[in-house]
């Protein structure tokens, strides 16, 4: 806690309020220690289903269940108490029908404490969005690069090259808006579609390899803190090589306890006043027993 005291945690019209204002900063996080690290300095965390790719070492974010994201989600909202914490959908619990999501929702929602949920898609999904927000459930969209339909999709494209893809995406987002979310994830898209869709719409956006034109930027904590591997795709900035570190942490433990370094006597517990330390080998358990 900062010396100004925090009266609340910030919520999803906290968010939706900053459209045109100060960006948005916004990472995700999937466990306690790392939620507690980023909460002071983020306006939101995303319990992103990207876990299962960071997290679980998935090729892709189909195999995620509702149950993952609960754990997970429930974690994060346990670490934090200053950013908005949003919980992800994941594929397969809540394309069917309104129904199906709003049941998947609410189990998010109840279970994790968190202040929402995010789902991929546009104008498909924009009847699912209206029924989760008319009934209490305030919902992050996600359009542009869509990862749960990445078998469709072909692969992890930068969208809005063409036209008549751009003009998708354009359709998609004003969907997502009118439908009721507070807000809208842009992935992986040319930037002058991220610049006309921020100026089009009343809600912000939130940008993911889509341009500073956004409203706010959202990058997975394991790729800009150099945990995500060699792979840095192009929009991730690297803010710290913590794996570098991690792994030369790791060597000199290895060579101290090799070397009988480690532990050293400040972190061994001495005898207890007036008790002497064996003199003899202790019996084993076969001795006694015989
Ligand atoms: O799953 C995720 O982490 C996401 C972000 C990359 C926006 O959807």
């Amino acid at each position: 806690m900062t010396a100004v005291a925090r009266i609340r945690r910030l919520m999803p019209r906290d968010i939706a309020a900053r459209k045109g204002g100060t960006p948005i900063v916004c990472l995700t996080a999937y466990t306690a220690p790392m939620a507690r690290l980023l909460d002071d300095e983020v306006d939101l965390i995303l319990v992103g289903d990207s876990l299962g790719m960071v997290l679980y070492g998935f090729d892709t974010t189909v195999g995620v269940t509702l149950d993952m994201m609960i754990a997970h989600g429930r974690a994060v909202v346990r670490a934090t108490s200053h950013a908005c914490v949003i919980v992800d959908l994941p594929f397969g619990t809540y394309e069917e029908a309104p129904r199906v999501a709003y049941r998947a929702a609410a189990r998010v929602m109840a279970e994790t404490g968190a202040a929402g949920i995010k789902l991929e898609g546009g104008e498909t999904m924009a009847p699912t969005i209206r029924f989760l927000t008319q009934r209490g459930i305030p919902v992050l969209g996600h359009v542009g690069l869509m990862p749960q339909s990445v078998n469709v999709a072909g692969g992890f494209r930068v969208q809005g090259k063409t036209s008549e893809e751009a003009e998708r995406v354009l359709a998609d987002a004003h969907a997502v808006a009118k439908a009721g979310a507070f807000g809208v994830v842009i992935e992986n898209t040319v930037e002058p579609l991220a610049r006309a869709l921020t100026a089009e719409l009343a809600i912000p956006t939130i940008g993911i390899g889509a341009s500073a034109a956004c409203d706010g930027q959202i990058l997975v904590s394991e790729d800009m803190l150099g945990l995500g591997g060699d792979f840095v795709p192009r929009f991730a900035k690297r803010y710290a090589a913590l794996g570098e570190g991690i792994r030369s942490a790791v060597k000199a433990y290895g060579a101290e306890v090799k070397a009988r370094r480690f532990p050293g006597p400040e972190h061994v517990y001495p005898a207890g006043p007036g008790e002497a330390p064996p003199t003899k080998p202790l019996a084993t358990v076969r001795e006694r027993a015989s």
